[in-house]
């Protein structure tokens, strides 16, 4: 499969407040983002020409970069308005949008009290993340050594660059063996997530997820709340051993990226697509279009 590099494409990049061409939205290499993974960002996705959950996601940006004491230069308006903009100048009409924000090359060191927080908006083009056939039957997950770390070891709760280091080791790990992505317990052995999206399970019609006491709370699994109480049905934050999610009737991730995703197998345990999941993934589809209907009634 050949792959067009993420720097060598046409467009345009919002870069600190203004547009630049794509291929000059660059950083230096003494930068200190790079180098000790002080950056912060978000994954946001545009359906059909309107930005899902946009403010809430902007929202988390700005907290995620404060948790890693990083002060963003721009209202949250602005940000706001630069991914609309982004979207539009790039003519992406279904996409994703990935602001980061991130700490420059003024200083070099552990120490970064004076360096400058830059932000920059890139936008393309992005169906689904796992292709349809897989995303139909469920994709597999392996469960993964790697843990999630205790809040007083990382700071969990932020959308931040550098806690991405162990999810990119145990994808990489689960793929080399023909898994489309991982299951992760936190440090204490519950139930923790996926690489990047929140994980539910549904056992005798009440749907089940684990305390986001830990890891992000997606603003999916947050969707996935309204949809559950808009639907009548009961949803629990409980903490689960894996054994017991092994024992599910159904198991789906959740997050902007893979939307609703179904779970067929993890490990050698095989689960099948069941009703309360397909009832979630087309209350989401509903959710992220609604807007079409609006228009199509106005
Ligand atoms: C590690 C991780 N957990 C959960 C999520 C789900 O978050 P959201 O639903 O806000 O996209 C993501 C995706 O951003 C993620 O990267």
């Amino acid at each position: 499969m050949s792959l067009l590099p993420y720097d060598d494409r046409d467009g345009l990049i919002w870069f600190d407040g203004a547009f630049v061409p794509w291929r000059d939205a660059k950083v230096h290499t003494i930068c200190h983002g790079l180098h000790y993974g002080s950056a912060v960002f978000e994954g946001v996705r545009m359906y059909k020409g309107k930005i899902f959950k946009l403010e809430e996601h902007t929202e988390r940006l700005f907290k995620s970069a404060e948790y890693l004491g990083m002060k963003i230069l721009f209202t949250p308006d602005e940000i706001n308005q630069a991914c609309i903009d982004a979207c539009a100048k790039n003519e992406v009409v279904d996409g994703y949008i990935r602001p980061i924000a991130w700490r420059g090359s003024e200083e070099m060191g552990i120490s970064a009290q004076r360096t400058q927080t830059h932000v920059a908006i890139a936008t393309w083009d992005w169906p689904s993340y796992f292709p349809k056939e897989i995303k139909e039957k469920g994709i597999a997950l392996k469960t993964t050594h790697w843990k999630k770390p205790a809040p007083d070891t990382a700071p969990c709760f932020s959308k931040a660059s550098g806690l991405y280091m162990v999810n990119t080791l145990a994808k990489h790990e689960a793929e080399a063996e023909g898994y489309q992505d991982v299951l992760m317990h936190d440090y204490r052995g519950y139930v923790a997530e996926s690489s990047g999206a929140n994980i539910f399970m549904v056992k005798g019609g009440v749907i089940y997820t684990p305390i986001a006491d830990c890891f992000l709370n997606g603003i999916t699994r947050a969707t996935v709340f309204e949809m559950a109480e808009a639907a009548g049905l009961t949803l629990k934050e409980v903490r689960i051993m894996p054994d017991e999610l092994l024992e599910a009737d159904e198991i789906f991730i959740t997050g902007t990226a893979v939307e609703v995703t179904p779970i067929g197998r993890i490990d050698k345990t095989l689960f099948n697509v069941g009703p309360i999941t397909q009832q979630m993934m087309a209350a989401y589809t509903e959710r992220t279009h609604a807007h079409e209907k609006e228009a199509a009634y106005a």
